[in-house]
Parts: C-alpha cells; structure tokens; sequence
C-alpha cells in the first residue's frame, strides 16, 4: 500500500470511489478543483497494486488544513487506509507548520467518527442541516504538535 500525493490522471478513479461512497457524490470539477490547484488544493490517494482504492482531498489554508474528503474503496475498508491517509494530512500539517486539521462529519456516520477521535480529533461544534434538512454535522478539529 502506498500513499502518494494525488495527480489529475487520478481524479476518474478518485470519482469511481466517490460514487460508490456517498448517494451526493462530488462533482469532478470539485476533485479537478482541488487536485489540480497547486497551491491551496492538496488530495493523496492510497494505491495498490497500481489501482488507486482510497483519497484524502482538502485545502491548505493559512495555518490550517481543511479536509474536504476521505473515502476508501468499500472493498478495501477496515484495513488501516482511512488511518493513512490521515495521517498524510498530519505529514502536510507538520511539513507547512499548520496548527490544525479542521473537517466536518455527518453526525450519523459513526464509523467516520470513531476513525477521527480514535486519531486525537476532538468535536468543537455543530453544523445545522449542513448535509440537508435534518442532517447535521459535527465540527471536529485535531490540533498539531509543532517541534
Ligand atoms: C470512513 C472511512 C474513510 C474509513 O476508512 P477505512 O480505511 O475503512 O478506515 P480504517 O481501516 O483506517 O479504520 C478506521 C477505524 O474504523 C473502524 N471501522 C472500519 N470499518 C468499520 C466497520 N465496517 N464497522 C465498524 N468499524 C469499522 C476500524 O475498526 C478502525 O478502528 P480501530 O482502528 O479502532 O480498529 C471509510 O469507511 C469510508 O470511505 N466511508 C465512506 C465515506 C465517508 O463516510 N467518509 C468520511 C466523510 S467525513
């Protein structure tokens, strides 16, 4: 399993996984958005065997990184790879000085949740509707040990 800094040539892949993630999948000028922006996108994917199977896609802000995204192939979950990946982001935080990571979660997605406060995340508010009428997520932020 290799976790590796995500290229446009990844993103038909990356919208194959997304599809079979979420009933709203992204569209893929979201993923084009964010891959293919240098500067302040920044997405990783997870590749085995030369097939991509998991993706982390976010913005760099200030000090501050926001993760948009993290899915796993179904096939391929329950094996570490949503870990990695987050963990990849941790790498970006420390390599960019970030203080923090910053995501929000579907308050219902339990296995997403369990997965963020198992990884130090910690639940500093609330988003009303954030996903639709009566689908509110959580605000979770994991703050970064800077050397
Ligand atoms: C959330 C998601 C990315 C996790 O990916 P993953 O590669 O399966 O995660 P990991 O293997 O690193 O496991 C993370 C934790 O979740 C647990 N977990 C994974 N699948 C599970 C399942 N089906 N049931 C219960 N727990 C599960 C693992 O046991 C692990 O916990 P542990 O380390 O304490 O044992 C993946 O489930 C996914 O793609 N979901 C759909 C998209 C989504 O909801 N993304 C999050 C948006 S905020």
């Amino acid at each position: 399993m290799l976790i590796r800094r995500a290229h446009d040539e990844d993103i038909d892949q990356l919208m194959a996984i997304e599809e079979l993630c979420y009933d709203h999948p992204w569209p893929r000028e979201a993923f084009e958005e964010e891959i293919a922006q240098g500067d302040v996108g920044m997405g990783f994917v997870a590749e085995d065997e030369g097939l991509v199977v998991g993706f982390l896609t976010g913005m760099m802000g200030v000090d501050e990184f926001l993760l948009h995204n993290v899915a796993v192939h179904p096939d391929f979950r329950d094996r570490g790879i949503g870990r990695k990946l987050i963990e990849a982001a941790e790498e970006l935080c420390l390599e960019n000085e970030f203080q923090r990571i910053l995501l929000e979660v579907r308050e219902d997605n339990e296995i997403a949740r369990h997965l963020y406060l198992s990884m130090g995340f910690e639940a500093v508010g609330t988003r009303k509707d954030y996903y639709g009428p009566g689908q509110n997520a959580y605000l979770y932020t994991k703050r970064i040990e800077l050397e």
